[in-house]
């Protein structure tokens, strides 16, 4: 496997691409914004060869055979977990999911004591989702390349595996991104989902935009590299994607929104919206879970002309088997 060149400029945009290009020898994906264009295309490429043997009958390769992946989620997941597990399994690794209401964090044990305890049974790589942004950036200083640390969702900070799965099943479907008017819409403030696609997109050179009430839109969130508004309709103008947000139902009981009603009135994307506003044939694309009838009409979200939701879930699998290929195939440089 070729190390990614550092600095590549992405042929989408011209643009130089970060400089920390993500060696897979250093085992960690934490981070959509340090990915490089070349990063993600690998990541894609490989994807793609893991969806065609997903489509056999015979789904099992003995690729990672040997290897042992632990899934630590101290966030609820079903989509995110369970892939990462298939994902594993295909690849003939050994899985095993933490549970953490049985184990010793119970008792107070550190998220690094409860990591090296793993690391010394002799886990290669561990999944983590965890509610605290940058714990994962935390676990890689701390472990270097003895262990693989791979963001399955830190905080409001990133999300990477949805981010890339997000970009794949767009390019099933469209074979170039560049200029394309895409619009996430929702909970901007806490979504990890809409940093991962900010960053990821704007590789490909999208025309991302965000939509959201002023409550749920960070102040600097332009500084990532998109178009903020607080009203829907110039944001859905001309849109060739839309990407609902799970509006998440605290934010209601924070008084981050006046009322579920009122968010629905102004911002959840329906047929009316979609007809009037953007192009006739606009994708839809959903992270999960879905409030039905709050942030996506359950129309829209059932439409399989325009919803990409399931296909983003079957994306979910290759693309997280191409990341544990890449992490726990590639030759560990030591003294890293
Ligand atoms: N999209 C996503 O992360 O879903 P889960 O919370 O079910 O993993």
């Amino acid at each position: 496997m070729a190390t990614p060149t550092a600095s590549t400029p992405s042929p989408a945009t011209g643009k130089q691409t970060p400089d920390a290009t993500v060696k897979w020898q250093h085992r960690h994906v934490i981070d959509s914004s340090k990915l490089s264009y070349t990063d993600v295309q690998e990541i894609l490429n490989t994807a793609k060869t893991f969806a065609d043997i997903l489509s056999r009958p015979v789904k099992k390769v003995p690729t990672l055979r040997g290897k042992v992946i632990v899934n630590m989620f101290y966030e609820n997941s079903t989509r995110t977990r369970t892939s990462f597990e298939l994902a594993g399994r295909y690849l003939s690794a050994d899985i095993s999911n933490f549970s953490i209401a049985t184990s010793s964090v119970k008792k107070g044990e550190s998220i690094i004591d409860t990591a090296e305890t793993l690391a010394a049974m002799g886990v290669d790589a561990v999944v983590i989702r965890h509610s605290s942004s940058g714990i994962c950036q935390q676990l890689a200083n701390h472990f270097g390349n003895r262990l693989g640390i791979i963001n399955a969702g830190d905080g409001w900070h990133d999300h990477p595996t949805q981010g890339l799965l997000d970009l794949y099943s767009i390019l099933e479907k469209r074979s170039c991104i560049k200029g394309k008017k895409i619009v996430i819409v929702g909970d901007i403030t806490h979504s990890r989902v809409a940093r991962s696609n900010i960053a990821i997109l704007n590789l490909f050179g999208a025309d991302v935009h965000v939509a959201a009430p002023s409550t749920l839109l960070p102040v600097d969130i332009e500084q990532l590299g998109c178009k903020a508004h607080t009203q829907i309709e110039p944001a859905l103008e001309g849109a060739d994607i839309v990407m609902c947000l799970r509006l998440q139902l605290e934010r209601q009981k924070a008084g981050l929104i006046p009322s579920l009603s009122e968010y629905n009135k102004f911002y959840t994307i329906n047929k009316e919206r979609l007809q009037r506003h953007c192009k006739p044939d606009t994708i839809i694309m959903h992270p999960g879970p879905m409030n039905r009838g709050v942030e996506i009409a359950s129309d829209v979200a059932d439409d399989k002309s325009t919803s990409l939701i399931t296909n983003q879930v079957t994306s979910g699998v290759a693309i997280r088997m191409a990341l544990l290929y890449l992490v726990l195939s590639t030759p560990v440089e030591r003294g890293q």
